[in-house]
């Protein structure tokens, strides 16, 4: 809902339990008034009749306070929007108008000096409670080309607070998602990706909370990127305490895009959250938001999988496949997907990139026949891809080696043996247009899985006018692509992969069905990976594969099959064992968790998900909820001292007032407390103290141990 007071110079959006406000001023500033609780038309204008901030010598009265500050005039502030021709530098705006589009609102401004239009665009849901905010700018003029040094989505301002502690998600390959929180202190930290996609090494998010929430209570303020190249993040604590977090595109201000007039860019989605629910709270309303109004079809649930890129990389052959298709399929898997190495030359990392039609050696009839065979065991088909890479040792690269990021006279980093297709081309666009519809076109493929492994290091673009515009181009080119392709062949879903979670975002995830969290498929270590995805991502995107142990991918360790399905299981269960070295013993137990994990689906991909336990103790565990049902996994870590495991609170659950029910147990090890449908009795409980209002449990069932 968006109110408009003040004269058409203020308004306050409201979501389902909170508002965000702001104002221009007589002189056309645009000043933040306020986010959080709900508040009305009136309380906005009360909130802007306090007037300015104290003067200050040396500062200034607008640093902190504005919605969206531009370079130049009386701002100290890092600007969100840097444009320069060859004589002026800097914006100077009038407001032009405000129009409200349903749930959308736009300011125009413009710049007469530059010829640029700019609109700040701000939406904020009726059934969510996250502000979805971007900008446009154009070059409206017809004089000199406008160069766009920054342009961030959006500016946040935060309410004034003793103290803030700040939350992100660091990592690096293998090592996604991990959560760590600090004091903010003055001054700016930057969290940024310099690497052309999103990178392994931070989720694009923040959060912010003024220093005592808690996962079920407590204001806390997030803020998340959707885009999928550079990016950067700035959280900035200005010398008032006053703080501000700017983001956008493009990882420093030495430029994004050249615009000629009648050109113009639109930033991505930096979409913010108030929460007063704690960390918990603030993730269930991230995953709402994105199952309601980002991810495509979230409603579907996903299909069990099983991949064999752990067990055999790139050793693969028609009839291995067909083998280990029969035996997912008898495990109850409902998706079969051919990992690398299916195509060309690929029977290692150094060469077959490119070259998207299928070995002669491996697959000499193509893909049908398999396709076929694993359709008639019931199960999908899906293939892997890496379309933005190319080897040297390739038809693509022998053909076109000017089609790769490049600078002229200028050695050609390999990383993995492979170089970056340049996207921002035309004909690079319509080569793989064709090369993957033609794919798709081939045989009835039903998902891919589409990969991204390594990063920019040498983007050139020899013969174009401004080769700076590839970063921002390269994404658009992937993009399009994808859009592209889901309009073309509906039924087909992906996945995002960038050497497991390198390019995990709200802008991928618009146009992808799940990612690939982690190359780190170690159930232990999995579990603080998915504790920190969770943050931000819902379950139902979260892939997870059961693999062999030991965990020769990575670290050796040792672990049951149980704990290896009930780690997997708390997001979207994969199989990557090599199902040919199992035992039949091994392959039973693992049909069994299959129909267990399929039982509680629908809770997991779909339930409201509340960490009852963090993985740094020895126990943690996942509640998950959805209706009237419950399931809870649970892993408990080696004990000391003869210790017993700590106890578990469940959500709603806590106090029986009925006759006795069967306890849920922690087992020694792992294991997993999982509550159901049973017996048809419904236990009588008084619930924990709810955050939400939600019906009481009715089914309760255990099956661990
Ligand atoms: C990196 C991915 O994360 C893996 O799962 C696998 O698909 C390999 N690439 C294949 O090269």
């Amino acid at each position: 809902m968006i109110e408009s007071v003040g004269n058409g110079r203020m308004w306050v959006l409201s979501g389902s339990a909170s508002s965000y406000a702001f104002c221009l001023t007589g002189a056309d500033e645009l000043l933040h008034l306020h986010w959080g609780p709900r508040i009305r038309g009136v309380d906005a204008e009360a909130l802007a009749a306090q007037g300015p901030p104290p003067y200050w010598p040396f500062e200034s009265q607008l640093d902190g306070h504005e919605e969206y500050p531009v370079e130049g005039g009386p701002r100290f502030v890092r600007p969100s929007l840097s444009v320069r021709t060859e004589t002026v530098r800097g914006t100077e705006w009038t407001f032009g108008d405000a129009v409200v589009d349903g749930d959308e609102l736009r300011l125009r401004f413009t710049d007469a000096a530059h010829g640029l239009g700019l609109t700040l665009h701000h939406r904020m849901r009726a059934d969510a409670d996250v502000i979805e905010r971007w900008v446009t700018v154009a070059h409206e003029g017809d004089g000199p080309a406008l160069e766009l040094l920054r342009a961030d989505a959006a500016a946040w301002t935060l309410p004034r607070r003793d103290r803030w502690r700040l939350s992100q998600l660091h990592g690096r390959w293998a090592a996604e998602s991990l959560l760590v929180r600090s004091e903010l202190t003055y001054g700016e930290k930057v969290l940024s990706s310099r690497r052309g996609h999103t990178g392994h090494q931070h989720l694009p998010w923040v959060a912010l909370d003024p220093d005592g929430a808690t996962e079920e209570r407590g204001e806390v303020y997030g803020c998340a990127l959707g885009w999928s190249g550079s990016w950067r993040i700035a959280v900035q604590q200005l010398p008032d305490g006053l703080v501000q977090i700017t983001g956008g595109a493009g990882y420093d201000d030495s430029g994004l895009l050249r615009l000629a007039p009648g050109e113009s860019y639109t930033s991505p989605v930096f979409a913010g959250l108030w929460s007063e629910g704690g960390f918990g709270g603030a993730s269930r309303a991230w995953h709402a938001w994105q199952l309601a109004h980002v991810i495509p079809d979230a409603r579907a649930g996903r299909p069990v999988l099983y991949n064999s890129w752990e067990a055999t990389g790139f050793d693969i052959s028609e009839e291995q496949q067909r083998e280990l298709a029969r035996r997912a399929a008898a495990m109850g898997v409902e998706l079969f997907v051919v990992d690398d190495a299916w195509f060309g030359q690929r029977t290692s990392d150094r060469a077959g990139l490119g070259d998207w039609t299928p070995s002669a050696e491996r697959f000499p009839r193509g893909l049908t026949p398999l396709v076929g065979e694993v359709h008639a065991l019931g199960m999908q088909f899906g293939i892997w891809v890496e379309p933005e890479m190319v080897n040297a040792d390739s038809e693509l690269y022998r053909a076109h080696p000017d089609w790769v990021q490049h600078h002229p006279g200028r050695a050609r980093t390999e990383f993995r043996n492979q170089l970056v297709l340049n996207l921002a081309r035309e004909d690079v666009q319509v080569y793989l247009w064709e090369q993957l519809d033609g794919l798709l076109s081939s045989a009835p493929i039903d998902y891919v899985k589409w990969d991204f492994n390594r990063c920019f290091t040498d983007a050139g673009w020899p013969g174009e006018e401004y080769p700076q515009k590839l970063w921002v181009a390269h994404v658009h080119g992937l993009y399009a692509l994808l859009d592209r392709l889901r309009a073309a062949h509906p039924g087909v879903a992906f996945e995002s992969c960038s050497g497991g979670g390198g390019r995990i975002d709200l802008g991928i995830l618009s146009r992808t069905d799940q990612v690939w969290t982690s190359d780190n498929t170690d159930p232990l270590d999995r579990l603080a990976i998915q504790d920190g995805f969770t943050q931000l991502h819902p379950a139902r995107v979260m892939a997870a594969w059961v693999t062999d142990s030991p965990n020769l991918q990575l670290n050796g360790r040792v672990s049951t099959l149980r704990f290896r399905f009930v780690s997997a299981m708390a997001g979207v269960l994969g199989v990557g064992g090599d199902l040919a070295e199992w035992s039949e013993e091994e392959l039973a137990e693992a049909r069994g968790w299959v129909d267990l994990y399929k039982k509680i689906r629908p809770l997991v991909q779909h339930g409201e998900l509340h960490r009852l336990r963090a993985p740094e103790g020895g126990l943690s565990a996942v509640q998950y909820l959805l209706g009237d049902e419950t399931v809870v996994l649970a892993w408990l870590q080696a004990q000391h001292y003869g210790e017993q495991p700590p106890r578990l609170r469940l959500l709603y659950l806590l106090d029986r007032v009925g006759p006795p029910i069967r306890r849920v147990r922690t087992p020694r090890g792992v294991g997993c407390g999982y509550q159901a449908a049973a017996d048809g009795g419904f236990p009588r409980f008084a619930a924990r103290r709810p955050t939400t209002t939600r019906p009481p449990i009715r089914k309760c069932e255990q099956v661990a141990e």
